[in-house]
């Protein structure tokens, strides 16, 4: 099966209505979503608290796509096992976490989930050369972590370069913060092909007015494969 470079829209539900998840989650699958990106903050790692294993593992049955997990935690290592088994499909550690990013790798590999290596802005993309075999997903933030709703930061020159390093490897790269339907262009164009999206996605709409959501789904998707000719 070939690797699937097409665009993908991995709407945050960090901007959902916290009490509604469920029914959220199932509104952004019917409107479009391709993945559902969960962001695990544990209040040292990034200054904000929200999910852990219990919460994702309630998700679960909501999501009939793929459950992108974010992990802005540290360390990493003593969770993995339980947000695999709280039914993640993509497990996302970040390099800066800890000195281990090589054996956290393995250990998510070895779950059976798929594995992702996420960075800071402020974090090269040469911190990563090392264990492009070892993931399925490279993860760039384009805001510092922590909050949505945050300004975009410009990282095309590090997305270059990742996509030059991972080559032909069966290997995505999502940007994750402030993307929009004027910032996705420039990722797209400079190689990222998962685009998670929180405000961008959820304002204007609710479960009530789920419409919204595809709107804002498809304009940020046209934009993106427009500067790719993805576009149909
Ligand atoms: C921030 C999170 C992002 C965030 C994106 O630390 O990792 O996933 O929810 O939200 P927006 O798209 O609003 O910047
Ligand atoms: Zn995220």
């Amino acid at each position: 099966m070939s690797f699937d470079r097409r665009i993908k829209i991995a709407p945050s539900i960090l901007s959902a209505d916290f009490a509604d998840f469920g029914r959220e989650i199932r509104a952004i699958e019917e409107q479009g979503a391709d993945w559902v990106h969960v962001d695990v903050m544990d209040g040292h790692f990034v200054p904000n608290l929200t999910f852990g294993p219990p919460a994702v593992k309630a998700f679960r049955p909501h999501v009939s796509t793929v459950m992108d997990v974010h992990l802005m935690i540290a360390p990493v290592d003593p969770y993995i096992d339980a947000f695999a088994e709280a039914g993640a499909d993509i497990i996302t550690a970040h390099v800066e976490a800890g000195p281990h990013i090589h054996r956290t790798l393995q250990a998510i590999r070895a779950t059976g989930a798929r594995a992702g290596v996420a960075l800071n802005p402020g974090t090269p993309a040469e911190a990563v050369a090392h264990v492009l075999d070892l993931v399925d997903l490279v993860c760039v933030m384009t805001v510092n972590p922590g909050f949505g709703g945050q300004s975009f930061l410009d990282m095309t020159g590090k997305i270059r370069a990742l996509r030059t390093m991972i080559g032909d490897r069966p290997v995505h790269i999502e940007v994750d913060g402030g993307v929009t339907p004027e910032t996705a262009p420039l990722v797209a164009r400079a190689g990222a092909d998962a685009l998670v999206a929180g405000s961008a996605v959820f304002k204007g709409g609710s479960v009530a007015k789920a419409g919204v959501y595809g709107e804002n789904i498809r304009a940020i998707r046209q934009a993106a494969e427009l500067a790719t000719g993805q576009a149909a």
